[in-house]
């Protein structure tokens, strides 16, 4: 069965063709990173915008590369939330538009559960797992019983990680997108240089939540100090320093729940999971089993929302044109975890 995916959620507009949610004949992304460098961040106007501009041209390039026309495809498949309300539209509108006029199923997929989806891929994967989705805009760690279904145990209580690197970036003068300029600012500093705090949150209820404005804060802080004092600083150590902290909190929590909750697989996902340094922790636990997506799907792909459509289809969850984008994924009440999945 072959997918025609649409990812345009953030700020990467993609499309790809997927064939029984495995072989990827097609998986292009145009990013928008040169329309949002100057602001140091995604403008939600420039990034619908620009969605709407390529979006055609990002179907067409994926059906010339997979050989195929649109007739071949067997359903639609588009990420309809977590995500910009006015870039979600697009790509449901286009999505919605294809289903209707080929009158090919049309799937809708979170945005999240897909980042998850993108370790299959590239690894036989066992469940149940726990998952941790780390990207520009959240920090889950979640429990995954199976393909497409999660239960969130924690998120970010303020910046997601993917922000505090974006942010930290942005103090430092090293560019955006932040994660990949402070991993190679921070090849060539010391991570021992400074001690940042690692905000763990061992509170009952918090034990799985995260918080990294509080680091953001004491980065920021400490260089403006350096600057004030007249004292010249490694960038080079304080991103070296910031990526251990931000990074080593994410081992804590997996171990904790690698023990309570008994399973020793660890699946990581989403843009910051691309981290070198997060990479070489987790793999060096010898206790832990870890599924990492191959490199280039862990930004946002189309790939992925086709994988797991094909799950989904199987399923029999397919929508219909009343589908609505939605900007946020239901909060965690307090006390009570809430399901999410099918
Ligand atoms: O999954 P993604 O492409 O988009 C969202 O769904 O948010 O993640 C983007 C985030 C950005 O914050 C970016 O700075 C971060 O992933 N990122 C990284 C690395 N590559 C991308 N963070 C740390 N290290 C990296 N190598
Ligand atoms: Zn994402």
């Amino acid at each position: 069965m072959k997918i025609l995916g649409l990812e345009t959620t953030c700020d990467e507009t993609s499309a790809s063709i997927v064939v029984d949610g495995k072989t990827i004949l097609s998986n292009i992304v145009a990013t928008q990173f040169e329309f949002h460098r100057k602001y140091a961040g995604v403008v939600p106007e420039i990034a619908s915008r620009r969605h709407h501009e390529v979006i055609n041209f990002v179907i067409e390039d994926s059906l010339k590369e997979a050989d195929l026309t649109l007739k071949d495809i067997d359903a639609v498949a588009v990420a309809y939330y977590p995500g910009l309300i006015g870039s979600l539209l697009i790509g449901l509108t286009v999505a919605k538009t294809l289903s209707f006029t080929l009158g090919k199923p049309l799937v809708g997929i979170n945005h999240l559960e897909a980042h998850l989806y993108s370790i299959h891929f590239n690894n036989k994967v066992v469940y149940p797992v726990i998952g941790l989705i780390i990207s520009g805009g959240h920090t889950l760690l979640v429990l995954s019983d199976k393909i497409g279904h999660y239960e969130i145990q924690g998120s970010t209580l303020d910046d997601a990680i993917g922000e505090a690197f974006d942010k930290v970036s942005k103090h430092l003068g090293l560019g955006y997108p932040g994660g990949p300029a402070i991993e190679s600012t921070a090849k060539k500093g010391d991570e021992k240089a400074f001690s940042f705090p690692r905000v763990i949150l061992n509170g009952g209820y918090d034990r799985y939540n995260f918080s990294y404005s509080g680091l953001k804060n004491a980065v920021i802080n400490q260089r403006k100090r350096f600057l004030k004092q007249g004292r010249m600083n490694s960038v080079e150590n304080i991103a070296s320093s910031f990526q251990a902290a931000a990074t080593d909190v994410l081992l804590t929590k997996a171990l904790w729940a690698c023990k309570d909750f008994k399973i020793n697989r660890i699946a990581l996902a989403g843009g910051v999971a691309n981290n070198e340094r997060i990479r070489y922790i987790f793999k060096k636990e010898k206790s832990l089993i870890t599924y990492f997506p191959e490199k280039a799907l862990t930004q946002d792909n189309a790939a992925m929302i086709a994988g797991l459509a094909y799950h989904k289809y199987l399923n029999g969850e397919i929508m219909n044109l009343t589908l609505e984008p939605r900007s946020r994924i239901e909060n965690i009440v307090k006390g009570k975890r809430k399901k999410h999945g099918n």
